[in-house]
């Protein structure tokens, strides 16, 4: 069974703290969740931890109940296992033993995006990879929407459940959020805007992709925005910080004109704002956004 998403923060830290660590710790909370969601676990049935495997006899022992295989949860000694417990089925993969090692992924990733002539060679490369284990647990490769060489490129996180079903990025509930914004600031995936992510695969419960998993995509990440030379990027959300200009705290750094630097020199002006995903959950942020995309849009016009 793949390990819950564990956060360095614990939420018994939360007063006193700064407003980025907060939201750290509600993200971690929230990954968590979802996790357990993955792995099946969606109902409360008691207050102490329950061992099902344990607690599942085999047909040749006796059972206690009329007929049901299943101890009652008031018995707290467990019950003698004649046979090995069944393995969860999670759906997650286990570690590859054939996988590449991270760095030797990374060269890969980079050889590959290097050689890529334009946005198309570039997505099938990125379809083509094999460095990076989220794909062996993702339906589709996530790649891109929109119109290449637009000049607004919005950089998101990662694909959800929806995007991994049907291949493109944001198109579940944060994805019609974030049309919305743009459209607000009279942008669109059909005409004058591109849309991307900083991982091209599912990260399995929807928890924040990993340093490893942020640096085999950062090659084709960058190739993307040096092909597709928008005259802006808006970063979306924490991870996205975190790929694109290798900053923690979305909260200090939303809202302030910045500049990524890929590694063949190329230099592109970058807003960050808060994720659409967070807007949903925390509605009042929205007027701050609003803010970051009146100055986007401004700049978007000089
Ligand atoms: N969140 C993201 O950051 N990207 C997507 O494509 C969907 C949800």
């Amino acid at each position: 069974m793949s390990q819950p998403p564990v956060s360095t923060s614990s939420p018994s830290s939360i007063s006193g703290t700064s407003k980025d660590e907060v939201y750290e710790v509600e993200e971690a909370l929230r990954a968590l969740l979802h996790w357990y969601e993955d792995m099946g676990v969606n109902d409360l049935v008691s207050a102490a931890p329950v061992d099902f495997y344990n607690n599942f006899l085999p047909d040749n022992q006796p059972r206690t109940g009329k007929g049901h295989p299943q101890r009652s949860l008031n018995q707290n000694a467990p019950a003698k296992r004649t046979s090995p417990s069944p393995k969860p089925n999670t759906g997650i993969l286990r570690p590859d033993a054939n996988a590449l090692p991270t760095d030797k992924a990374i060269e890969e990733a980079s050889r590959l995006a290097t050689q890529s002539p334009d946005i198309v060679a570039l997505e099938k490369a990125v379809h083509d990879f094999n460095g990076c284990a989220l794909k062996k647990g993702a339906r589709n490769t996530v790649f891109a929407d929109g119109v290449p060489g637009a000049p607004l490129l919005v950089m998101g996180e990662a694909p959800g459940a929806d995007e991994d079903r049907e291949g493109k990025p944001f198109i579940g509930r944060a994805g019609l959020l974030l049309d919305k914004m743009l459209a607000a600031i009279h942008h669109d995936r059909k005409t004058n805007c591109y849309i991307s992510n900083t991982i091209y695969w599912r990260p399995p419960g929807n928890r924040p992709p990993n340093q490893e998993e942020i640096l085999i995509c950062r090659p084709f990440v960058e190739r993307l925005i040096e092909l597709s030379q928008p005259k802006i990027i808006l970063i979306t959300g924490a991870t996205a910080l975190k790929c694109l200009l290798d900053k923690s705290g979305i909260m200090k750094n939303r809202g302030h004109w910045q500049k990524i630097t890929t590694q063949n020199g190329y230099e592109c002006p970058v807003m960050p704002t808060f994720h659409p995903a967070y807007l949903l959950r925390t509605p009042k942020a929205k007027s701050l956004v609003w803010q970051d995309l009146q100055k986007l849009a401004a700049r978007l016009r000089d």
